[in-house]
Formats: structure tokens, C-alpha cells, sequence
């Protein structure tokens, strides 16, 4: 079977076309992905301005969707069923996702199944790397989530833990952002972190261990917190007398990534120690970061413990993983009725 997947929960506009396989070990195969990034258009105005992203979705979504049919040399009739983001997200960028795949499927008489962005990045590591020993620990990074996850089944997904205020890419943008570094800050941080020197400056490490009064149920103390270190950031900007050099902006990059990272890091581990996972994975757009990639790999190997992350193509917003998704929900007898309606503020 052959699955469409659409992805327009934030500044992207993505279409994929993907395959089962009939390997259980490695279930589906990309036969094309195609991203269309509003990033050129965001980058003027220092982050995502909502009203924009959804006019440019509107634009773009025919000819990304055609263009990856096109790609899979498939017709609408070749497919088997449409997957489509319904949240969380940005709402006026979701409808047109949402709008879209519904219109779609009742024209071509398909099934639409609506995903959860974040079931998405999580599937985009079984996409890549075929299925993972379970117990999983997966740990989304991302510009808007930072949460843990426990995952015992194929296609079920326990909540752990999240952020208790920004998320890691979040954290990144508002700290590229107030050294002027511009939009997004994930990749620009990573790159001048390479130069510098991360012991150079002291920042806060915040380690929660109390239960958070929003989410009582949740334990708390792997939750995540990086507000405090962005201010950090900010208060050491701010008391420098002079412009900073390159070589202090480079050591302030990497003196914070290497706080973000091992806090992630850290936690992850903290959480398959606990629940005897066997294996741990790191998706969403924070995975594509090197630092990140490389301690993860050092640690897992120091522990015997096997270690995942997507492809960097993968790692950032793309349809290939909403497709995933939505495939495994459609094996798993689900399928969305066509009032589905998009939810910025979907729960997983
Ligand atoms: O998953 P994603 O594409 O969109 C969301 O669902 O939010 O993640 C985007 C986030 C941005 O905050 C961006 O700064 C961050 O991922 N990011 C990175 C890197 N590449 C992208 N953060 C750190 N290092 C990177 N190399
Ligand atoms: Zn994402």
C-alpha cells in the first residue's frame, strides 16, 4: 500500500508518498518527499509570523502535493489512504493541511487519517532505522516540544515527561536571536559552537524534582526547563561593556549548547535506567544537532545501550513521517471521520 502524507503544522509545506514494505523489521520506504520552507519569508521578522505561514501554505500546497506524486510516479488512484497533521501547531497552518487531505480523499474516495505531529517525529525514527527494540525511551526535540516518551508498543506512545516552559529549539532561537544570529537559531548556534569553548562561560543547569501543578500526575523530575538559561544568556549579553567578539559569541554558542545537550542527554538515559528500556531515540528538529548526535552516540556506547536518530532530512518538519504515522495507524484499524478538525493544541 501507498500512503500520502501532508504536513503543515508550522512554517513548512510538505507532501510524501510512502510505501509498506511487508518487512516487519523495516516497514515502510520513502518513494518521495517534498519540502517547500517558508524560512526565507520568517527570517525578516525574527521567528514564524502565523498570518504568513498559513497564506504561504495556501499557495504552495498544490504544487508540493502534485510535485510528490509526481516524484513516486504515482496517481491518486495508485494510493491507499491520506495522512495528514491535525495538530498541535499553528491553527490557521493546520486547516490547510487538514482542508486539503480532507478534500483529497472524499475526490479520490481515500481514508484520511489525521496524526499527531509528534507521533510523526517519533515514527520518523523507525522510518530511518526500521523498528527499535522496545522498551523505547524516545526524547522529541523540537521549536515548540521537548517531551519524553516511553513506547512499550509499536504505535503507542507514553508520555514521561516535557518542558515546564521553552522548548530546547525554542531556546535556541531566542538565544540566536538576541546575539543576532538570526532565524532559525539551531543550526547557526551549532555550527559557531564548534569554535568555541563550552567551559567559558558558567550557566545554570536546572534540574526539576518536584511535580509540576499542571501536570500532577507526572512525576517531575525528568522534566525539562530551559527558561532560566536563555535568561542567563541574556543577563551575560547584557553586562558586557563592549560589542562581542567573534570568539565570545562562539563560546557563549558553545557554552549553552553543552548545558542544552547534556541536560537532554542526561535525562533520556536517567528515564531507560528506569523503565529498563532497550533502546533510546532522538527525533524532531533538535536531533539534526552534531553535539547532540555525537554524546548521544559516545553515551549509548559507554552504556551498551543502542542509540537512534532520523536522517537530517528527517530530523526537521517533512511529510515522510506524518505518512509513517499515519500508517501505522491505519494498520492499527484507525481511520479519522471526515469532520476531522485541526487542533493546535492536540494532546499524546
Ligand atoms: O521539528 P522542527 O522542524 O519544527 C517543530 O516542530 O518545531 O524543529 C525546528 C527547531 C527549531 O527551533 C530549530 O532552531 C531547531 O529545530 N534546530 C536545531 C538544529 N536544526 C534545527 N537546533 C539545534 N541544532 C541544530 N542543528
Ligand atoms: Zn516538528
Amino acid at each position: 500500500m501507498l500512503i500520502l502524507g501532508i504536513e503543515t503544522s508550522c512554517d513548512e509545506t510538505a507532501a510524501a508518498v510512502v510505501e509498506e514494505t511487508g518487512d516487519v523489521a523495516r516497514p515502510w520506504a520513502i518513494r518521495s518527499s517534498i519540502i517547500a520552507s517558508q524560512i526565507p519569508i520568517h527570517r525578516e521578522w525574527g521567528g514564524v509570523v502565523p498570518e504568513l505561514a498559513s497564506r504561504q501554505h495556501l499557495r504552495d500546497i498544490c504544487g508540493v502535493v502534485e510535485r510528490a506524486m509526481a516524484d513516486a510516479t504515482v496517481t491518486w488512484r495508485d494510493l491507499g489512504a491520506v495522512a495528514v497533521t491535525q495538530g498541535p501547531g499553528l491553527v490557521g497552518s493546520l486547516l490547510v493541511g487538514v482542508s486539503f487531505a480532507k478534500a483529497a480523499a472524499v475526490a479520490a474516495n481515500l481514508p484520511v487519517i489525521g496524526v499527531h505531529h509528534l507521533a510523526g517525529h517519533i515514527e520518523s525514527l523507525a522510518l530511518h532505522n526500521g523498528e527499535l527494540p522496545l522498551p523505547a525511551i524516545v526524547l522529541v526535540v523540537s521549536g515548540g516540544h521537548t517531551s519524553l516518551y516511553l513506547v512499550e508498543q509499536p504505535g503507542q506512545y507514553h508520555l514521561l515527561s516535557r518542558t515546564r516552559d521553552d522548548a530546547a529549539g525554542e531556546a535556541y532561537d531566542k538565544v540566536a536571536k538576541l546575539l543576532g544570529l538570526g532565524y532559525p537559531g539551531g543550526p547557526v548556534i551549532d555550527r559557531l559552537a564548534k569554535s568555541g569553548n563550552d567551559r567559558a562561560i558558567a550557566l545554570p543547569t536546572t534540574r526539576l524534582t518536584h511535580a509540576d501543578r499542571n501536570a500532577p500526575a507526572l512525576k517531575g523530575d525528568l522534566d525539562f526547563s530551559f527558561s532560566g538559561l536563555k535568561t542567563a544568556v541574556l543577563r551575560h549579553v547584557k553586562s558586557a561593556s563592549h560589542p562581542l567578539s567573534e570568539s565570545e559569541v562562539a563560546d557563549i554558542c558553545a557554552s549553552f549548547q553543552r548545558v542544552v545537550v547534556s541536560a537532554l542527554v542526561e535525562r533520556s538515559f536517567v528515564a531507560a535506567r528506569r523503565y529498563q528500556a532497550k533502546s533510546i531515540g532522538v527525533a524532531g528538529g533538535v536531533s539534526a544537532n552534531s553535539r547532540l548526535r555525537a554524546d548521544l552516540k559516545v553515551r549509548g556506547e559507554a552504556r551498551e545501550m543502542p542509540t537512534f536518530v532520523p536522517s537530517l532530512p528527517l530530523s526537521t518538519d517533512n511529510a515522510a513521517m506524518i505518512a509513517a504515522a499515519g500508517l501505522r495507524k491505519f494498520r492499527a484499524g484507525v481511520i479519522s471521520p471526515l469532520d476531522l478538525n485541526a487542533d493546535p493544541a492536540l494532546a499524546l
